[in-house]
């Protein structure tokens, strides 16, 4: 039904048209008592197998929305209505900043894949934060806030940008995450390297317990697919040495690998990070690699290219506490989440783990 809505309706529309237009749909329904009701009962995930502690967090379950369907933080709700059981928002900046010049998202429907250069098009810290801080949630639900550094900001200054962020957003986060991989915002991924990532992962754990004293909120760090493997390995052991909650892997990447023949070529061309289908084979690669590295110490989060239940599951097995998607949400439409719930507890219950805590890196262990 949807994907015959889709062709015969978005797929005519300028992709970020579509996105505004189905989010407003998405939160009208939600500002609707019996629809939001309804829909949240039908589509949230409620399967006792699936509950998941992570990040000293409980959720009804592993899967989630990535960053970037919702900058703003205006739609956590309907989000949730929709069965994502973490919404992750942002990425936001310390400034407000329109982002890049217009077309900048683009549909590759052969391959299932998304190329973007929104260039972090957000409200900025302040604004999100105050929106945070005044939302009446309907829904029980956790909210991640993912954190970027703003363009104009010259990168000698971006631990400070990223301080800014921080301090106004972790006390309404129930996660925090550093965004140091997206390929939109020029010089950013160089934050990766582990000089770099020391100081600036410290002053935002810092900068996080001066603002939120109730409690301790957990930080990660969100990497890009195109780091060469030692340099994933690097950022294992730092996390590992920083005590950081998390790793969120992976980002868009600046490759062009994994697409097929149909796609057209001046699209495929398009500057900008693709998402999708073809990133699951490297994000799969990288997750494997991380939980290979650190195991249990830290909490491994697997995105990239993950568009059904299997992938998910496969996601859990290499490492994956967590798991999240953004680009088949765009293809799959609004059952996309609970078929996901649906399928991994269908998966775990005839598979050997009792619970899906077991489950979690299960491939690699036995592999090693
Ligand atoms: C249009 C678009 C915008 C995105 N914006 C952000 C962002 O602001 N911050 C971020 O960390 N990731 C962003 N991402 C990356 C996603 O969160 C995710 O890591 C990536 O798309 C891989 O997952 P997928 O293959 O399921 O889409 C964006 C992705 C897309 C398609």
């Amino acid at each position: 039904m949807y994907k015959f809505f889709f062709r015969l309706f978005f797929s005519r529309m300028d992709p970020e048209a579509a996105h505004h237009l189905a989010f407003r749909w998405i939160r009208l329904a939600a500002r609707v008592p019996v629809l939001r009701t309804y829909l949240a009962a039908l589509l949230a995930p409620r399967h006792e197998e699936l509950r998941t502690e992570a990040l000293g967090l409980r959720m009804h379950g592993p899967f989630g929305l990535a960053a970037g369907f919702d900058k703003n933080a205006v739609g956590v709700d309907g989000l949730a209505m929709l069965g994502f059981d973490h919404v992750e928002i942002g990425t936001v900046t310390g400034e407000p900043q329109p982002g890049n010049p217009k077309q900048r998202l683009f549909r590759l429907l052969p391959d299932r894949a998304l190329i973007n250069r929104m260039g972090f098009n957000n409200e900025g810290s302040a604004a999100v934060a105050a929106r945070l801080g005044a939302r009446d949630p309907v829904f029980r639900t956790t909210v991640g806030v993912n954190i970027g550094k703003t363009k104009a900001v010259p990168e000698a200054e971006a631990v400070a940008d990223y301080v800014k962020s921080a301090e106004r957003l972790a006390p309404y986060a129930d996660y925090l995450v550093v965004n140091v991989s997206s390929p939109n915002t020029p010089g950013l991924r160089n934050l990766q390297a582990v000089d770099h990532l020391r100081p600036l992962l410290t002053a935002v754990r810092e900068a996080a317990d001066r603002t939120a004293t109730r409690r301790r909120v957990p930080l990660l760090v969100k990497i890009a697919p195109d780091l060469a493997d030692e340099d994933v390995d690097a950022v294992a052991d730092l996390a590992v040495e920083l005590g950081l909650d998390g790793i969120i892997a992976t980002n868009t990447t600046i490759a062009r690998e994994g697409l097929g023949l149909s796609s057209d070529p001046a699209v495929v061309q398009e500057t900008g990070g693709l998402s999708g289908a073809p990133l699951k084979a490297r994000s799969l690669e990288v997750l494997r690699r991380l939980y290979a590295r650190v195991g249990d110490r830290i909490t491994l989060v697997g995105v990239g290219g993950i568009e059904n239940a299997e992938d998910a599951w496969q996601r859990i097995l290499a490492g994956a506490t967590l798991v999240q998607g953004y680009s088949a949400f765009v293809y799959e439409g609004p059952f996309w989440a609970r078929a996901i719930h649906k399928g991994l507890a269908a998966r775990l219950r005839t598979s050997p783990y009792a619970t899906l805590a077991d489950a979690v890196g299960a491939d690699v262990r036995t592999a090693a």
